[in-house]
């Protein structure tokens, strides 16, 4: 979808950066800028910036930087149009309806037509649970430690005995049986229709905006299955979703918990950590971790502590990792799940284990250590062998010195051993350390190009910046004399925009949009801080900089000019240029 510019620019407008970050970010004020914790790299002290006049936010840290709608894009993982839709809804800004194609019209109309469906099916089952014939479930799960609360909370229900009850309750509420097969709800065979769900408590499945796109059911007591679930359908993506997000996409610490089970998020979530999640009766998959990742970038995992779930949980690892996000294993011995952890120690001693939750290479480690006898000299020795060719698996030399270190205290093993043997395997896998290089011919050339990108970066910084840059240049230095093509573009709006006397930094980063690397460094461009000079420093740095820049522009022009009025016009800049008086003040 294709927004205008000037209702792009209008719903900037009436979105203010710090109201927006601030949902997501606790800013503090100092000066004229708000400052916090980075929300892209992990951080301890802030270096994330919001700067109201600029409409921009930046960060010294990582450098990550832009404004509004690119705050959305990352943060949440949206698309611009997506972002241009959310911040419209938010400030009340109409947008022109989408023109859809028929289909896909069709197919969007349907899909609103099973999450119908779905919510009334959800709705069915928890009053089925709080009337007469569902007292067994309802003390199944309260006798499992749920409360009214919690039960309504994550609209738990029952699916009764009869055989297509559900089938012709929504029957009777104008589904048709195409439609009831497409919502997985219900079979429809030769011999008649039915439920799929049949005596069991229900768990309604939401997405992440709290809608039903499916269930599982657990029967009570024991048989087999323990939990059915509802088959994939047009909007129930099992690889996709996770049970739980719905609450924990606004949980406020930097973690979020992964766990096994339904019961295991639940008892979790009542407990205080609405952070916790779980796959949906699958393995954890890549499409699941990128999905957390647009909400956090930590994980903690608390799969069940026997085998299957610790296989789960070297499973997920690495792919955890793959999507940027780092993970902890928490260790709930003697207990099997969340669940009865909590149920049994209470929520003080699980906050406890979160806080002692181990580093995921270390508990790789922790595995690995089990499958060898150390009593066993060659054992002991295989295991200090596999332990080295794991820790080459990081390839910065820092950091593994780093979990070297750490591997050697937690096995009693002495670290410099440790890390010679790291180094001696590395080398005989083609990973030696890198010799230091020979020092590089000089690159004359190179090095001042840099100079003048350098300057002219420095110049359009100043000029968004500081109030009496543009006049100090104005008449004498113009958007054609910046030679960077991208600084030409930016400094052609910069240029425009203070003309015009109402310089937007966040619209002209706009028109970058398109183009990651681009963006990335108009952004850096107005948010370098000019704040380290000294004034004296600033008035000379500030002339020298407007000179260089002229300077190259006019050697530029110089060497492509082919007309001879033109080049004497050139060469009497050229020869003023020392005369030239460029100042702040
Ligand atoms: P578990 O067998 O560990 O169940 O399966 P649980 O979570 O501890 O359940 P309770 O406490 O006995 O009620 C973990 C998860 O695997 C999926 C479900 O999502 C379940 O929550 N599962 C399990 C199924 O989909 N089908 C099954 O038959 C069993
Ligand atoms: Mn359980």
């Amino acid at each position: 979808m294709y927004y205008p510019e000037e209702l792009v620019e209008e719903v900037r407008m009436r979105s203010d950066i710090v109201d927006v970050i601030s949902s997501y970010v606790k800013l503090q004020k100092r000066g004229g800028t708000y400052f916090g914790l980075c929300p892209f790299h992990n951080e301890k002290t802030p270096s994330f910036s919001v700067t109201p006049s600029k409409q921009m936010y930046y960060c010294f840290g990582c450098g990550a930087g832009g404004n509004v709608f690119t705050f959305l894009m990352e943060y949440e993982n949206l698309t611009f149009p997506e972002a241009v839709r959310q911040l419209a809804d938010r400030a009340g800004v109409e947008l022109p309806q989408e023109e859809e194609s028929e289909e896909a019209r069709k197919r969007a109309s349907r899909r609103a037509r099973i999450l119908e469906a779905n919510k009334e099916a959800g709705r069915y089952f928890y009053y089925q649970m709080k009337g007469p014939g569902g007292k067994r479930a309802y003390e199944y799960l309260t006798g499992r430690g749920l409360t009214d609360e919690t039960i309504r909370r994550f609209g738990l229900g029952y699916s009764n005995a009869y055989r297509d009850d559900l089938y012709q309750y929504l029957k009777h509420r104008g589904y048709d049986d195409e439609l009831l097969k497409e919502t997985g709800l219900v079979k429809i065979e030769e011999r008649g229709c039915h439920d799929r769900f049949w005596n069991r408590v229900m768990f309604p499945i939401m997405d992440v905006n709290g809608k039903i796109i499916g269930f599982g059911g657990r029967v009570m007591g024991d048989g087999e299955p323990k939990y059915l679930n509802s088959p994939e359908t047009k909007v129930f993506d099992k690889s996709r979703n996770l049970y739980g997000l719905n609450y924990a996409r606004i949980w406020r610490k930097p973690y979020m918990l992964i766990c096994e089970g339904y019961m295991d998020v639940i008892a979790m979530q009542q407990a205080g950590f609405t952070g916790a999640v779980a796959s949906l009766g699958t393995a954890f998959t890549s499409g699941q971790a990128s999905l957390l990742r647009r909400y956090t970038s930590q994980v903690i995992l608390t799969y069940d502590s026997d085998g299957a779930g610790v296989r789960a949980a070297l499973r997920a690892i690495p792919i955890l990792k793959e999507a940027g996000l780092s993970a902890k294993v928490l260790d709930l011995k003697p207990y099997k799940d969340p669940d009865e952890f909590i149920k049994n120690m209470g929520a003080e001693a699980f906050e406890e284990r979160i806080e002692n939750a181990v580093n995921s290479f270390l508990f790789e480690i922790d595995v690995l250590y089990r499958q060898y006898d150390m009593k066993d000299p060659e054992q002991k020795t295989a295991f200090y062998n596999e332990t080295a060719r794991k820790l080459l698996q990081f390839p910065e030399k820092l950091e593994r010195d780093n979990y070297t270190e750490a591997v050697a205290r937690r096995y009693g093993i002495e670290y410099e051993a440790l890390r010679s043997l790291v180094n001696r395997l590395g080398g005989r896998m083609g990973f030696e350390e890198r010799k230091p290089e020979e020092p590089r011919p000089p690159r004359e050339k190179k090095d001042k190009e840099d100079g003048i990108r350098q300057s002219e970066r420095l110049l359009l910084t100043w000029l968004v910046e500081e109030n009496r840059a543009y006049p100090a240049v104005k008449g004498i230095i113009g958007p054609d004399d910046f030679t960077e093509p991208l600084y030409k573009r930016a400094a052609s709006m910069v240029f425009e925009g203070l003309e015009a006397g109402s310089l937007s930094p966040a619209d002209i980063l706009n028109h970058f949009i398109n183009d990651e690397e681009e963006y990335k460094e108009v952004a850096r461009l107005f948010n370098t801080s000019l704040t380290e000079l000294t004034k004296e420093e600033r008035e000379k740095a500030f002339s020298e900089t407007a000179k260089r820049v002229k300077k190259h522009s006019l050697d530029v022009k110089s060497r492509n000019v082919t007309d001879i009025s033109a080049l004497q016009e050139l060469i009497k800049e050229q020869a003023s240029l020392s005369r030239l008086h460029i100042s702040l003040n």
